[in-house]
């Protein structure tokens, strides 16, 4: 099974885990008895939601305040990491949105989500797999996007960098197959949390069709549940699945104004 059983000498990691989606794994984590370690830039909300699993669910839990656009950072991160439990889950999911034309966007801020989105990622994959892969045991979870499945007009740098996760991804778990190590790509499509506020489009989700919103608790549910059978993807909703689909294989020519309306502010 790639994410192994619950052990009291290893730790599932969760980047994002002071808001949203990332609080939401850490509770269903929490609820199967994993011990885990929190990684976010509010280390007061970390610490509420550890001490909460700790006393609710009886695991342990540490938080980690890093600011993952921060390379320095990152690398202290992982040492840290290394002086703790054995990590056999790595749930990448800290990220963020701009919308917006680029040349109207902070160009600072731009960047930050490169390295939050696509850097960070490929950061702590790439330092934390080798140790999974030589136990025989782990799971990586990587938060794409459907807006990952094709080019997002009002949104470019965000949909590219899901594109980025999501290949990426998608190559490493077949890379891992017969390593006992698995990586699913988490792609969901919109979900109530604080993202659309921090992207500058507050109140987004309520702008979409209803049928396509999913719960953060339910996303997480289905994200757990494929990094236990070791999934390539995981697409919470029907509808979510379908528009991918079409994402991936419709004509840009087509995708794109479609796209555009749902991202126009
Ligand atoms: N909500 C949606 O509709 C939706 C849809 C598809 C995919 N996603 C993806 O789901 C993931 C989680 O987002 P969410 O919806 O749960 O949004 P959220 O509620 O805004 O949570 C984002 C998390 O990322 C963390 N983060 C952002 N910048 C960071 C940085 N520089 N260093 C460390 N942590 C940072 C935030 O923590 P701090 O601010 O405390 O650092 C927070 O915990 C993201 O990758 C997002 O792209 C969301």
């Amino acid at each position: 099974m790639p994410l192994p059983k619950p052990s009291p000498n290893e730790t599932v990691v969760i980047t994002g885990a002071s808001s949203g989606i990332g609080v939401e794994l850490a509770k269903n984590l929490a609820e199967r008895g994993y011990n885990l370690t929190l990684v976010a830039r509010r280390i007061d909300r970390l610490e509420a939601l550890a001490s909460e699993l700790k006393a609710a669910k009886g695991i342990e839990a540490r938080a980690i305040a890093t600011d993952l656009a921060d390379a320095t950072a990152r690398v202290g991160l992982v040492a840290e990491l290394e002086q703790g439990p054995a990590v056999v889950g790595l749930c990448n999911n800290a990220g963020f949105g701009i919308f917006g034309r680029l040349d109207r966007n902070d160009p600072e801020a731009e960047l930050e989500m490169v390295e939050v989105n696509i850097v960070a990622v490929h950061d702590l994959t790439v330092r934390l797999l080798p140790g999974m892969v030589e136990r025989g045991a782990g799971a990586v979870l990587n938060t794409a996007s459907t807006a990952g499945f094709q080019p997002m007009p009002g949104l470019a740098t965000y949909s590219a960098s899901k594109a980025f996760v999501l290949t990426f991804s998608e190559a490493l778990s077949a890379d891992l197959s017969n390593t006992g190590v698995s990586c699913t790509a988490l792609c969901p499509g919109p979900v109530r949390t604080e993202f659309s506020e921090v992207a500058g489009s507050a109140g987004l989700e309520d702008s979409m069709p209803s049928f396509t919103v999913v719960e953060a608790s339910e996303v997480a549910r289905q994200a757990v549940d494929g990094m236990l059978k070791g999934s390539r993807t995981v697409i919470p909703g029907i509808a979510n699945r379908a528009t991918a689909i079409g994402g991936r294989l419709a004509p840009r020519s087509l995708v794109l104004p479609i796209a555009a309306r749902f991202t126009k502010r």
